[in-house]
């Protein structure tokens, strides 16, 4: 019996990287997806792929920085598959600025995705998981909820924001809904490939970082994903509020 067999499963930024990597990992332990994204190409993509391989899988476009798009897509979820079981809150967006000049949009757009956009769409998951007095929700934080790099503000407020708003949730929805959060390290996807080209020098961002991993290589959307598969998962009964460093290692140096 596979892991997650027929659980309704919605991932937010399911069209690449991380999210891809949770979509691609709980459909293989059996359960049905609901891919969502900004980027209607890459999310159908995904989901086309998991259908090819056998599986079940729907995308619905979903904004998760506007509430109307979290209604329709939750919506959209339940038409297509009459319930929700899981919910991976993991699209975000980067920005890479210190506070003097994030402007006030960045801030609210920032903030809007990789915060707001976990809260509301749990709002709109948790009446269905409360009526079936079930369900699991992973928010997808980072490592900048506990330690930082310079220039990342509004992205490191947001994420802490995350870690804070789990453990916080995790209380008021126990025991019918888990409420888990996981701190990826550096994980190559686009967001990272994007972080590098900011660089004069490339190569030493990658060099640089290749070299503070104890695990002497990054992270990879299936390395996050396995974790976000095994907190959804009845294996995780008993694990509630509590913050998953996926991270190599990362965070446990103190000091090379
Ligand atoms: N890559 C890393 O090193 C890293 C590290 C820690 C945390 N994270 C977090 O992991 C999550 C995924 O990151 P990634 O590296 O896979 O990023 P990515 O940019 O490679 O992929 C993000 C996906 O989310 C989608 N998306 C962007 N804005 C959206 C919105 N408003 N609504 C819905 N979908 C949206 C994009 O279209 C894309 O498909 C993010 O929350 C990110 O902050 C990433």
């Amino acid at each position: 019996m596979k892991r997650l067999q027929d659980r309704v499963a919605i991932v937010t930024g399911g069209g690449a990287g991380i999210g891809q990597a949770c979509c691609e990992v709980l459909a293989e332990e059996g359960a049905k997806i609901v891919v969502t994204d900004i980027n209607d190409q890459t999310g159908q993509a995904v989901a086309d792929a998991i259908n090819a391989s056998g599986g079940q899988a729907i995308y619905a476009h979903c904004d998760v920085g506007i509430e109307d798009d979290i209604a329709k897509m939750t919506q959209a979820a339940l038409d297509a598959f009459g319930t929700i079981d899981i919910l991976i809150n993991n699209a975000g967006i980067e920005l890479f600025k210190n506070a003097l000049d994030t402007t006030t949009p960045e801030w609210e757009r920032c903030i809007n995705v990789d915060l707001r956009g976990v809260w509301l769409c749990s709002k709109y998951a948790l009446p269905t998981m409360l009526a079936k007095g079930k369900g699991a929700i992973v928010n997808i934080s980072s490592v900048h909820a506990v330690q930082t790099i310079q220039n990342i503000t509004a992205y490191a407020a947001a994420k802490g924001g995350v870690v804070a708003m789990t453990r916080n949730m995790a209380l008021d929805y126990a025991p019918a809904v888990r409420i888990n959060a996981i701190m990826p390290g550096f994980i190559e996807t686009s967001l990272w490939q994007r972080f590098v080209a900011l660089s004069d020098n490339p190569q030493k961002v990658v060099d640089d970082t290749n070299a503070l991993q104890p695990m002497k290589r990054m992270g990879t959307g299936r390395d996050v994903a396995l974790g976000a598969m095994f907190l959804s998962s009845d294996e995780a009964a008993w694990i509630t509020g509590t913050t998953l460093a996926v991270d190599g290692g990362l965070t446990a140096r103190l000091h090379n």
